[in-house]
């Protein structure tokens, strides 16, 4: 694991866009598995205006992207799917056939997260996996747990996940209490991973992550063992470090 410290959000976002840039640059028609939350936004904005200035072509790039809220459909204003839509997809050329995010409108949850692994399956798994983490070290929405998930599956999430991720909801009751979620073996097989993080409500996460014990108590631990996993962090996520 490598750590690039970085002096604040700002700082973070364009180092981030920097490696994905890098890899869009090399490999054309990689395969990119994304994150929502708000972390990654400033890198997304990012790579949007370097994509303007014809430095960064994702005419080829297929995306996978790591969970969806169940019970949302595609087109709900709260649903992932949205969120990549209005934050990352329409800023960019990609073609937005070549874009994917878990089917929360089907609410046959073992349909439709075999239906996932079958896609990322044939994509080949990403060339490059961008993640945020949450404050209880969790990744895309694999909770802290007594083992570590495998493929793409459902869960309840947790009620400091709920929380947390109220902020982007009216009300905490709209807050779907369940998720599609590749697992944490899928986003393994990537072949790099690139965790962003910021801010000091993240700095134990991030210790956790990075010098903890590997336990699925604080499922990004397990990063730690990949052979190429970057983690781009400011300050104050690193300040516990
Ligand atoms: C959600 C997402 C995660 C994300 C986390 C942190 O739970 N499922 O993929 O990493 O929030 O979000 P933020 O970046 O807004 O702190």
């Amino acid at each position: 694991m490598r750590i690039i410290h970085t002096t604040d959000y700002k700082d973070m976002s364009r180092k981030a866009a920097n490696i994905i840039s890098a890899q869009v640059i090399l490999k054309p028609d990689c395969v990119l598995g994304l994150a929502t939350g708000t972390t990654p936004l400033g890198t997304y904005d990012q790579l949007a205006e370097w994509n303007h200035k014809g430095d960064c072509d994702f005419s080829q790039v297929s995306t996978y992207n790591l969970d969806e809220y169940r019970g949302l459909s595609h087109d709900d204003p709260q649903s992932y799917h949205y969120f990549m839509l209005k934050n990352f997809f329409e800023k960019i050329n990609i073609n937005l056939e070549n874009t994917h995010v878990p089917n929360g409108a089907n609410p046959d949850a073992a349909a439709a997260c075999a239906e996932y692994d079958r896609m990322v399956d044939e994509a080949g798994y990403p060339d490059l996996q961008l993640l945020g983490i949450g404050r209880n070290g969790h990744i895309g929405f694999n909770e802290p747990d007594d083992v570590f998930s495998k493929g793409t599956h459902c869960v309840d999430l947790t009620q400091s996940t709920i929380e947390a991720n109220s902020r982007l909801f009216e009300r905490e009751e709209d807050v779907p209490r369940q998720a599609y979620t590749m697992g944490v073996q899928t986003i393994m097989r990537a072949r790099m991973i690139l965790v962003v993080a910021n801010g000091t409500n993240k700095a134990q996460a991030v210790r956790d992550m990075c010098f903890g014990p590997v336990t699925p108590a604080c499922p990004a631990s397990i990063l730690q063992l990949h052979t190429n996993c970057v983690v781009v962090a400011d300050s104050d996520a690193l300040s516990l470090c």
